[in-house]
């Protein structure tokens, strides 16, 4: 059982605001948010290259944590600023051939399929796009059968920016080994909210950011890869840190997931990540993830009975990710209106989500996203002033 009024002591952004952006960006616990400025006190007092030197530990602390989370070896994970460039790092190692296929979803980031546009466009691709089902969860059959003998690359999200429903990952990387395909996760939304276990899973990456459900500082994020798969990638920069130049006209990768690191970077920020990621672990995970499934089923019931509100969600696996429309309400409009009487949501735009909300006639659509420290009070009073809106 979560301890949430003592969770709440800790977090000091639940006293002024009902913070239902998580999935935007989660209130930092104060003790993630002191790590942080502990260090940059160092750093202002004994030396940049010193405080690090002196906060080794924390450093190292950041590949131990994740490797408990997600049940991986500590050489499996980098350091990467935010969870975008983790999925661009993983897509360009991929040794790719003209006329290869990617197969992805149509709830796939915004960002990460301008990715896959612009991989496809250079290196004359083929990406096939698997649609969800009337049940919001992606046909495991129809992706099976987009497989041939061109498919590289699986790339998926697990729980989209725009969708709460979480798809069904541990049954497509079976599909991906089956095949001998690669499998890459987007587990930006999913990370911190529900149990992961690489190994599950069978994914060959997974990537995630910091600042989400995982209530780590921004520009932080990370790079989970298998090490099986290490052995066939190239990464496309290269540092003294991600490789060793051992000659003047020869280098080499380095051994581990470090070879899509780069040496510089906000050390604050990672330590403060790693702080966030042990906070979760004295929690425990699944105490997490039960308690926000309770609290999104009891905020998906009241909009229900709302009756000019209609939820996007369709499937029996829910997440945090609560998205809805109000009748007459501009998306954009409704968030304002919100955030006057100190509740924050968000806004998931039609533009940035072409394939899944540019199907739908519903144009931009608002987005509720819980945390464990929200409360059944705040769910009510979100309902209350949710209603009250014209
Ligand atoms: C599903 C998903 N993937 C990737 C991202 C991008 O994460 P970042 O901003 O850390 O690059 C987001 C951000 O909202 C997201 O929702």
């Amino acid at each position: 059982m979560l301890d949430i009024e003592k969770i709440r002591s800790e977090t000091p952004g639940c006293k002024t605001k009902i913070h239902f952006d998580n999935a935007g960006g989660s209130l930092n616990p104060r003790h993630v948010t002191a790590t942080v400025v502990n260090y940059l006190d160092r750093e202002q007092v004994i030396g940049s290259y010193e405080a690090a030197e002196e906060a080794k530990h924390l450093v190292d602390n950041f590949y131990t944590n994740f490797s408990n989370l997600l049940n991986c070896n500590k050489s499996e994970i980098s350091f990467i600023e935010n969870s975008t460039r983790a999925w661009e790092l993983a897509i360009h190692s991929i040794n790719w051939a003209p006329g290869d296929q990617i197969i992805t979803g149509e709830n796939e980031y915004g960002s990460n399929y301008l990715g896959l546009l612009h991989l496809a466009r250079r290196k004359s691709l083929r990406i096939v796009t698997i649609p969800a089902g009337e049940d919001g969860l992606i046909s495991l059959n129809h992706l099976e059968q987009s497989i041939n003998a061109r498919t590289k690359l699986i790339a998926l999200t697990h729980i989209a920016s725009q969708r709460g429903d979480i798809q069904p990952a541990p049954s497509i990387g079976e599909i991906a080994r089956k095949h001998n395909v690669l499998f890459l996760l987007d587990a930006c939304q999913s990370v911190g909210q529900i149990n992961l276990d690489t190994k599950e899973i069978n994914c060959d990456f997974l990537c995630g950011s910091g600042r989400k459900y995982l209530r780590g500082p921004r520009g932080t994020g990370f790079l989970f890869v298998k090490s099986k798969t290490l052995k066939i990638l190239e990464p496309i920069f290269l540092d003294l840190h991600s490789a060793t130049w051992n000659d003047v006209e020869s280098y080499e990768f380095a051994k581990s997931a470090r070879m899509f690191e780069c040496w510089e970077r906000n050390v604050a920020a990672m330590i403060g990540l790693a702080t966030a990621v042990e906070y979760l672990s004295t929690l425990g995970v699944v105490a997490v993830e039960n308690r926000i499934k309770q609290l999104s089923s009891s905020l998906t019931a009241g909009l229900s009975k709302l009756k000019d509100v209609n939820v996007l969600e369709k499937s029996n696996f829910r997440s945090g990710i609560v998205t809805f429309t109000k009748g007459g309400i501009d998306a954009t409009n409704l968030k304002e209106k919100l955030s006057k009487v100190n509740i924050n949501i968000s806004v998931c735009k039609k533009e940035n989500a072409r394939l899944d909300l540019g199907k739908e006639s519903t144009g931009d659509v608002n987005r509720a996203s819980l945390h464990y420290y929200n409360t059944q009070q705040e769910i009510s009073r979100f309902l209350q002033e949710l209603k009250k809106l014209k």
